[in-house]
C-alpha cells in the first residue's frame, strides 16, 4: 500500500488553494516587519552623498518593478489565452514579427537611457570639487585597519573616525601596501584607497577623494570593501558623528593629553597650508589648554603598565601617544584609545577582558596581523624565509593586565 505524505493528505481539506499559493508571500510580509536596525544599510542615508546613491537606487528599483509588471501580466495573458484545449489543433506558426522586435529592443532601450541619466549626474555629483570649508582628513589603509590623520587639526587617530556633524568633509584616500576601499554604508564609499607610490618631480600624488556632509550625529560602522589579504574581512571602523563642540572637545583632549596647546598649525606637514584656507577655521585657531592631570595616575595598574609599555616593553616602537616618549608610527596611534567603542579595527568590544586577548594572541583573532603577541614559535611564523612578525613582546600575564589597563585609562 501507498502512504501519501501527511501534507498530501491533509492539505487538500484545510485551506483554499489560493491561500495556500499567497502564505509564502505571507509569510515574507510578516518576517519583513521583523527588521530590526542595520547599522550597514545603503537604504537609510545620512549623507547628501549616501542620499544622491540611495534615489538612484530607487529609480532603479522602481524601473525594474516595471519590468517585472509587464512581463508578468504578460506572461500570465499568455498562459490563459494560449494554454492548449481538448481538440485544438497545431497552433499558427509564427516565424519572427517585426513589430515585436522593434518593442523589445527601443523599448529596453529607452530604459537604460533613462537610467543612464540620473547615473552619470550622480556620477558628476558625487567627484565635484573640494569645497572651500571642508573638514579635510586623510585617510590611509594598512592591513588591516584604518589611519585617520587631521592635518588642519594636526591630530592622528585609528579606525574610528570623528566627524562633526553638518561640516562638508573631504576624505583623501590612499593606502601603504594594498588597495583597500572606504565603505560607510551610511555616510558614503565605497571608494579605492590606492597605494601611493613614487611620483616624479612636481607629479601629484594621484589619490582619491571622498567628499559628504554627515547631518545626524551618531555611531556609523563601515567596512573595507576590497579584498586586502587573510584578514579583510576583520578591517572594519566606526564613525562617531558628533555635534561641532563635542568634536571639538575631542581634538582638545587629543592636545590636553599632553599638556600643550594646540598649534595653529601642525608641524612639518606641507598639505596644511593647502587646507588651511583663510586661517579663520576654528581647528587651526591657538587654543591654548591647561594640562589636565591624566585619568592614568589614579590608578595603579594603569601607572604600572604605562612603566611597562614605555620602559620596559617595545610597544612604543610602533603605536604613537600623545605626551610620552612613545612615537612609533607602524601601528595604530594610541592616543585616547580609552574612548574607543571597539577594537583591532572593529572587530571586537573595547575592554579589559578583549584587549589584554588581544595583546596576549593578536593573531588568534586577525590572521596576518603585524603585532607580535606575548608569545610564539618564531619558526612558524616564517614565511618565504621572512619572519613576518616583529619579536614577540614576552609580556607576562599580569604585565599585559596592567598595559591594557593603562591604555583603557587613555582617554
Ligand atoms: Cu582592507 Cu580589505
Amino acid at each position: 500500500m501507498r502512504v501519501s505524505p501527511h501534507w498530501k493528505r491533509n492539505g487538500r481539506k484545510g485551506l483554499p488553494t489560493l491561500l495556500r499559493a499567497a502564505l509564502p508571500l505571507l509569510a515574507l510580509a510578516l518576517l519583513a516587519g521583523c527588521a530590526g536596525e542595520y547599522p550597514q544599510s545603503t537604504i537609510d542615508p545620512r549623507t547628501d552623498f549616501a542620499e544622491i546613491i540611495h534615489s538612484l537606487y530607487v529609480q532603479v528599483f522602481w524601473w525594474t518593478m516595471l519590468i517585472l509588471a509587464v512581463v508578468w501580466v504578460a506572461l500570465t495573458w499568455v498562459i490563459v489565452r494560449f494554454r492548449a484545449r481538448p481538440g485544438d489543433g497545431t497552433p499558427k506558426q509564427i516565424r519572427g514579427h517585426l513589430g515585436l522586435e522593434i518593442g523589445w529592443t527601443v523599448g529596453p532601450a529607452i530604459i537604460v537611457v533613462l537610467i543612464a541619466i540620473p547615473t552619470i549626474q550622480a556620477v558628476f555629483e558625487t567627484q565635484r570639487p573640494l569645497s572651500e570649508d571642508a573638514l579635510v582628513v586623510e585617510v590611509t589603509g594598512h592591513r588591516f585597519w584604518w589611519e585617520f590623520h587631521y592635518p588642519e587639526q594636526g591630530v592622528t587617530t585609528a579606525n574610528e573616525l570623528w566627524l562633526p556633524v553638518d561640516r562638508p568633509v573631504s576624505l583623501r584616500l590612499g593606502a601603504s601596501d594594498v588597495i583597500h576601499s572606504f565603505w560607510v554604508p551610511m555616510l558614503g564609499g565605497k571608494r579605492d584607497l590606492n597605494p601611493i607610490v613614487a611620483v616624479r618631480e612636481g607629479e601629484e600624488p594621484r589619490y582619491n577623494w571622498l567628499f559628504f556632509t554627515p547631518q545626524e550625529t551618531g555611531l556609523y560602522m563601515g567596512q573595507c570593501a576590497e579584498f586586502c589579504g587573510e584578514s579583510h574581512a576583520f578591517m572594519a571602523m566606526r564613525v562617531n558623528v558628533a555635534t561641532e563642540a563635542e568634536f571639538d572637545g575631542w581634538v582638545e583632549g587629543w592636545f590636553a593629553s599632553r599638556g600643550a596647546a594646540i598649534p595653529a598649525e601642525a608641524p612639518g606637514e606641507e598639505a596644511d597650508a593647502a587646507h588651511a584656507g583663510d586661517g579663520t577655521a576654528e581647528g587651526g585657531a591657538m587654543v591654548q589648554t591647561t594640562a589636565i592631570p591624566s585619568s592614568v595616575d589614579e590608578d595603579p595598574l594603569a601607572v604600572q603598565g604605562r612603566d611597562v609599555f614605555l620602559n620596559q616593553a617595545t610597544c612604543g616602537a610602533c603605536h604613537a601617544i600623545q605626551g610620552t616618549p612613545a612615537q612609533g608610527r607602524i601601528g595604530p596611534d594610541l592616543t585616547q584609545f580609552g574612548l574607543r567603542t571597539s577594537l583591532a579595527a572593529g572587530i571586537m568590544e573595547n575592554n579589559a577582558e578583549n584587549l589584554a586577548a588581544w595583546i596576549i594572541d593578536p593573531e588568534r583573532f586577525k590572521p596576518g596581523v603585524n603585532m607580535p603577541g606575548t608569545q610564539y614559535d618564531m619558526e612558524s611564523r616564517i614565511v618565504a624565509g621572512v619572519p613576518r612578525f616583529w619579536p614577540a613582546t614576552n609580556l607576562d600575564e599580569a604585565q599585559v593586565r596592567a598595559v591594557a589597563a593603562y591604555l583603557l585609562s587613555l582617554k
